[in-house]
């Protein structure tokens, strides 16, 4: 077992993942913490439970891209909570697919509230803090070193993929997804991976029947259900057979 108190094997630290060294130079332990935030972290909480939720759905759907073909940095659920993964080297772009018109979409632009966009739209906005992750385009993205046009085409082909993975495999759980955003990296051969997590936290699911919210919007929309939410979700693309398989990791 990998020990998780040793502060110096702390690669980074996120809002909501811990990220640490392993004894293996290529790998690396991504913890789900339980926190939670909006805003640029102007709203936060933390809320008992979210991180093992996250981490067991994120596992699930990057165990169902690889099935099909998708290059992910999983490697297993090694405990609940805590992913091996591949270390990457990541881009600081934060790649949104939106297949229905909502969220931020409609502040910035006249789309109708839950218009389909059929072909998906694909934005990328640049992961920065300090200047609040502002949308890009390509010649800014390459002006600024972030990413080649051949890098940028690719990661467009892969999340055009991912969307239509996801949304069939969601679909059939009967949850709708509605948006998403993805973080790549490249790995020890220069291959753009898939990084960071897929989960509530980081993309918006909704009801199928209902449309009923089934994510952080949640949470940045002050409801006082979220982590009942969140389980709901957890319940719905997990299996048990799913939970038994990574219990006999151990
Ligand atoms: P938006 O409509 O607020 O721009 O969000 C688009 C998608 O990106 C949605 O699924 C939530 C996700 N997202 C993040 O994962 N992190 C963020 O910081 C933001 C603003 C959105
Ligand atoms: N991820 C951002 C934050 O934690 C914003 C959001 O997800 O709404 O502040």
């Amino acid at each position: 077992m990998i020990n998780m108190s040793d502060s110096k094997k702390l690669i980074y630290a996120g809002k909501a993942k811990d990220v640490y060294k392993t004894a293996k130079k290529d790998e690396v332990l991504v913890i789900f913490r339980d926190d939670i935030t909006a805003g640029d972290g102007d709203k936060k909480d933390n809320l008992k439970g979210k991180g093992e939720c996250n981490s067991l759905i994120s596992s699930k759907l990057f165990e169902v891209l690889e099935e099909n073909g998708v290059k992910t940095q999983y490697i297993n659920l090694i405990e609940t909570g805590s992913m091996l993964s591949k270390k990457l080297d990541m881009i600081p772009l934060e790649v949104i697919a939106r297949n229905i018109a909502t969220g931020s979409l409609l502040k910035r632009f006249p789309f109708e509230e839950n218009q389909k966009l059929d072909p998906p739209i694909i934005q990328m906005d640049y992961k920065n803090d300090e200047f609040h992750d502002p949308m890009l385009n390509d010649e800014i993205t390459i002006a600024l070193g972030l990413a080649t046009q051949e890098e940028l085409d690719e990661i467009r082909k892969i999340t055009l993929k991912i969307n239509e993975v996801l949304s069939n495999f969601l679909k059939e759980k009967e949850i709708l997804l509605v948006d998403f955003k993805l973080e790549f990296g490249k790995d020890s051969e220069g291959n753009i991976v898939l990084g960071d997590e897929v989960s509530p936290d980081t993309c918006r699911y909704w009801d199928i029947h209902t449309l009923e919210t089934l994510d952080k919007d949640s949470f940045r929309q002050g409801q006082d259900n979220v982590m009942d939410i969140y389980k709901q979700v957890c319940n719905m693309i997990v299996d048990e057979k799913d939970l038994e398989r990574w219990d006999s990791n151990d």
